[in-house]
């Protein structure tokens, strides 16, 4: 009878035990830590005492400071940028010492810690352009000069590409940013609106994305946002922290660099952090929003508040950041996360309004593989499926005029909106 017992108790242990793994199972839990524990993985792209992954982003005010950063292997020990005016003489190069950081990923089979160095520029001259190249004096090893642009000292016309999420298929991604950067050599950055690759904290992921980009982030600057899949189900989206140098003038009720702001000429920008509380950063963001005289605004984060289809809508984006974005004038919200191309009216209060200057346009894009379907909704003016695309938004004075255009890898034009101001 004991015997019978001590059975039927291991039977429901079990049936409870497959139960709870089936269940976490359903709900993506226990692959992920399966995976992260057990599954070695192995980069294409090792790292090597030649620097490479150069990459620039802003740190500080775009027109007088640039941060630069890149990965050597743990052979390499210091880093420096050494720089000049493009038009100056040789003789006038200066150097930067660079910080070094370990970036660990231990399951990466064959390049499991690599370290990074993350240089900032400072007291450069606006709307001028400077060579640069980075390396190590003790080895005296050196990447390929390069350039980048400061950003000008007032209003000037300029134009920047706007991405939705790369996530999954990067080499198509990387096709279609050099696509796009070679028909728009001149453009000033990118906004890349989240989950830049698919898993966070895999670092042969964040490889296969800098080896689309090398040619290009190492001249046009990147300004990113971060995406539920760069947070990876973790507390913080370590890895991309690592990655990128972004200023630290964000809400204090998240931590540094999830949001941020800087202004581009005569438009103002606003990085926010979707994946976390939109209601704890309302008061930093109206306070920015509020404060700007800028003639454009524009803010960027993850989570679209008006999505593809009706139920991935965001009610707490909804509530708490597009009354402050129509209150202040936002002038366009762009936005990612449901791989599909959506383009909305002007929006106020939830529905659409008669003229651009009345309300805010959203726009969700993907610019990887990875696609949804969408559904018939009010709000949206142009929408369309299966598609990965690149937007370039140009700005020009007098007149006072947004073009906003979205391409496909090819350069052919699939949405054009002009706002007049
Ligand atoms: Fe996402």
């Amino acid at each position: 009878m004991m015997r019978r017992k001590a059975v039927l108790i291991l039977c429901a242990v079990v049936v409870l035990t497959a139960g709870y793994i089936v269940f976490q199972q359903y709900k993506g839990r226990v692959y992920s830590w399966y995976a992260d524990t057990y599954i070695t993985r192995v980069t294409p792209y090792p790292a090597s005492a030649h620097p490479d992954q150069i990459c620039l982003t802003w740190a500080n005010d775009p027109r007088t400071s640039q941060a630069v950063q890149w990965r050597t292997d743990v052979s390499v020990m210091d880093g420096w940028v050494a720089f000049r005016e493009k038009e100056g003489a040789e003789e006038q190069a200066s150097v930067v010492e660079a910080r070094a950081s370990r970036i660990e990923d231990r399951m990466l089979e064959n390049d499991p810690v690599v370290h990074r160095f993350t240089a900032y520029l400072e007291g450069l001259l606006p709307g001028t352009t400077y060579l640069y190249r980075v390396g190590s004096r003790e080895k005296d090893i050196w990447s390929e000069w390069s350039e980048f642009r400061t950003a000008p000292d007032g209003a000037e016309p300029f134009e920047f590409f706007y991405l939705g999420d790369p996530q999954i298929g990067l080499d198509f991604w990387g096709e279609l940013l050099r696509s796009a950067y070679v028909r728009h050599p001149d453009a000033a950055f990118h906004v890349i609106a989240g989950d830049l690759v698919n898993k966070g904290s895999y670092r042969n992921e964040w490889d296969v994305f800098f080896a689309g980009a090398q040619g290009v982030f190492d001249r046009t600057p990147i300004v990113p946002t971060p995406g539920n899949h760069d947070y990876d189900k973790r507390e913080t989206p370590g890895m991309y922290l690592d990655m990128f140098a972004l200023p630290q003038n964000g809400s204090k009720n998240i931590p540094p660099e999830l949001s941020y702001s800087f202004e581009y000429g005569n438009a103002f920008f606003v990085s926010l952090d979707s994946n976390r509380s939109p209601g704890a950063q309302a008061e930093w963001l109206e306070k920015q929003l509020a404060d700007s005289r800028a003639t454009w605004k524009f803010v960027t984060y993850h989570h679209p508040a008006f999505s593809p289809k009706a139920n991935r809508d965001n009610p707490e984006i909804r509530r708490h950041w597009t009354p402050l974005f129509e209150r202040y004038g936002v002038d366009m919200a762009l936005e990612g996360h449901d791989h599909a191309y959506m383009r909305t009216f002007p929006m106020k209060d939830g529905k659409r309004a008669d003229t651009p200057g009345e309300g805010t346009v959203h726009v969700v894009s993907v610019s990887g593989t990875k696609y949804y379907a969408l559904e018939p909704r009010d709000c949206a003016e142009v929408a369309f499926a299966n598609t990965s695309t690149y937007q370039v938004i140009a700005i020009t004075t007098n007149p006072d005029r947004l073009t906003y255009r979205a391409y496909d890898k090819d350069g052919v034009i699939l949405d054009e909106l002009v706002i007049q101001k």
